[in-house]
């Protein structure tokens, strides 16, 4: 079977050269077109900015990297993947997402691509992190009301977005497995004021070269459970990537989500 052929967006960043490295062997998936911004000092490189090279240049016109590819993985930035998911819905290209801290334009443009093509939103594609999420619920469900909530995240000291797209995605799981809404519940900053019941707190760290960490905590009077990730090697990400490109490869126009990889 001819390997399924991939562009990367966002490839000269540090995901894009993760799944870059990923992708070198890989027998089901080939790298066949790469984008970066139109401010990029990459432009014309080869996507693998080291080590093999690719014979895939790096260029800033998404329709023309996106010209041939059967899916599309965008790791690139929150402001441009409106305009990634109108290209690949008019391309007729699968669209994984693993971008974070996507505003409702860029919300609502995936909805619409996704009534044309699969549109997987994937703010943490490691696998471990999917399982975070379903005990997380299972958690927040059993529990109920008496335990306090709280989420805390670290990540290196270049990310953009805070808190997290995982730890957002956490509170959203949490909130609905006790009938609440993250929007009602979520307190980002406390400012001195005392815990309000039913509140989920977020608390974020940024230092260092921290790949990603995320713990939930359950606190009543006398116990508590923490369920944490670590993330200690970006390739976790990049491998689960590729997995769910596979499988989106094979699923009908739609709006997906990395547990629906996971269970099937
Ligand atoms: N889903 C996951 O599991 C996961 C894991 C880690 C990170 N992320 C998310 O993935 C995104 C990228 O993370 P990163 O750490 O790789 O960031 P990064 O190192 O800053 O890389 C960003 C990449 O996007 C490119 N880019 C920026 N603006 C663009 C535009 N308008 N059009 C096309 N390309 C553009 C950059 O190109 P130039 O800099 O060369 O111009 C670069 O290649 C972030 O949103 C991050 O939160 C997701």
């Amino acid at each position: 079977v001819a390997a399924k052929p991939v562009a990367i967006l966002g490839v000269s960043g540090r995901m894009g050269q993760s799944l870059v490295r990923m992708l070198e062997g890989n027998q089901q998936l080939t790298l066949i077109g790469a984008l970066a911004s139109p401010q990029s000092s990459h432009l014309g490189h080869d996507a693998a900015l080291e080590g093999t090279p690719t014979r895939v240049s790096i260029g800033a016109d998404a329709l023309q990297a996106l010209q041939g590819a059967e899916v599309a993985l965008d790791f690139s930035s929150a402001a441009a993947v409106a305009s990634h998911a109108k290209i690949c819905a008019e391309l007729k290209i699968a669209l994984l997402v693993g971008t974070t801290g996507l505003g409702p334009a860029a919300v609502d443009a995936l909805k619409q691509a996704s009534s044309a093509i699969p549109v997987l939103i994937a703010p943490n594609t490691s696998v471990g992190v999917s399982v975070l999420l379903e005990l997380a619920r299972l958690a927040a469900a059993r529990l109920g009301g008496d335990f306090d909530i709280e989420i805390g995240e670290a990540h290196h000291k270049l990310k953009r977005d805070a808190p997290s797209g995982t730890a957002l995605a956490l509170g959203e799981a949490v909130a609905e497995a006790r009938g609440s809404s993250l929007k009602e519940a979520a307190v980002y900053e406390r400012g001195g004021a005392p815990r309000k019941e039913g509140s989920i707190g977020f608390s974020v760290t940024r230092a260092g070269d921290l790949v990603g960490e995320h713990t939930v905590l359950f606190a009543a009077a006398g116990e508590r459970l923490e369920i944490t990730h670590r993330a200690t090697d970006r390739a976790i990400f990049a491998r689960g990537a590729l997995k769910a490109a596979l499988w989106l490869l094979s699923q009908r126009p739609g709006v997906y989500r990395m547990q629906d990889v996971m269970s099937g």
